[in-house]
This record gives structure tokens, sequence and C-alpha cells, in this order.
């Protein structure tokens, strides 16, 4: 049994796919194990990002996942890391497997819809992040 995080990002939660998002991955037999609407600050959201600090797209980013409310999600199941990035879809929408979520509803690389980690080690960290 493993856990990974889940963020549905601002475009997500203002164009109304919350529930689209949590849908897919109850259907796909994912457990939601914790959930919280939260909305970053720009400070907050540079932390969560920190490892991306140095890429050209880091403040356009943390703009971005600070300019609404986010869904915090712990997912947990069966491999759930990577059976999330497969739901998710590649980051750049263009390029994600059709049916997935950022390549049914991304609007750009950055408005993708959906965050998650890559790895168990982001997975420790991120969960920690949101849930003391
Ligand atoms: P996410 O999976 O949350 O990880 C970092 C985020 O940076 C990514 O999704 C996108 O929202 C955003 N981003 C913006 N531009 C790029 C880019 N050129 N490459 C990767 N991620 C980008």
């Amino acid at each position: 049994m493993e856990r990974t995080l889940s963020i549905i990002k601002p475009d997500g939660t203002s164009r109304g796919l919350i529930g689209e998002v949590i849908s897919r991955f109850e259907k796909n037999g994912i457990k939601i194990a914790g959930m919280k609407m939260i909305h970053l600050s720009k400070d907050d959201a540079k932390a969560f990002y920190a490892v991306h600090k140095e890429r050209p797209f880091f403040d356009s980013l943390t703009d971005f996942m600070s300019s609404g409310p986010i869904v915090a999600l712990i997912l947990e199941g069966e491999n759930v890391i990577n059976r999330n990035r497969e739901i998710m879809g590649a980051t750049n929408f263009t390029e994600a497997v059709p049916g997935t979520i950022r390549r049914c509803f991304a609007t750009d690389i950055e408005k993708n819809v959906v965050h998650g980690s890559d790895s168990p080690e982001s997975a420790e960290f991120e969960i920690g992040y949101f849930f003391q």
C-alpha cells in the first residue's frame, strides 16, 4: 500500500472540475485518505515548489498556484504514485495520452489542472507539507 499527494490546481477548482477529478480516482479504485481546500500564499507556493526554484517558469507557476483555492488530496492504493501519474497524463497536455485528466482538461503547460508526486521521496515531502 502506497500514498501520494494530488492537488487540484486553481484552474481545476475554478472550472468546476473537483468532482470530475475525484471521481476519476475513485473509479480507478484509489482511496481518498485525506482532503483539504486551501488558498496558498505566494510564499506557500514557493515553499511547496522549491525544487523548481531555478526554473524559468517558477515565478509564473507560484503566482498561478496562489491565485485561487486548491484541493490537496492524499491518495492511497497499490502502486498509487505511478497509477496517479498515468491517470493525470504528461505535464504537457499536448503530449498526454488521450483520456487522461490533463489531455481532457488542461489549457496550457502551466494550467494543467492537477499535480501529482513523482516519487516516494516527493510524496513523503508533499503529503507532510499539507497534512501535519
Ligand atoms: P506540476 O506537475 O505541478 O509540476 C510543476 C509545474 O510547473 C507543472 O505541473 C506545470 O504546471 C508548471 N510548468 C509551467 N511551465 C512548465 C514547463 N515548461 N515544464 C514543466 N512544468 C511547467
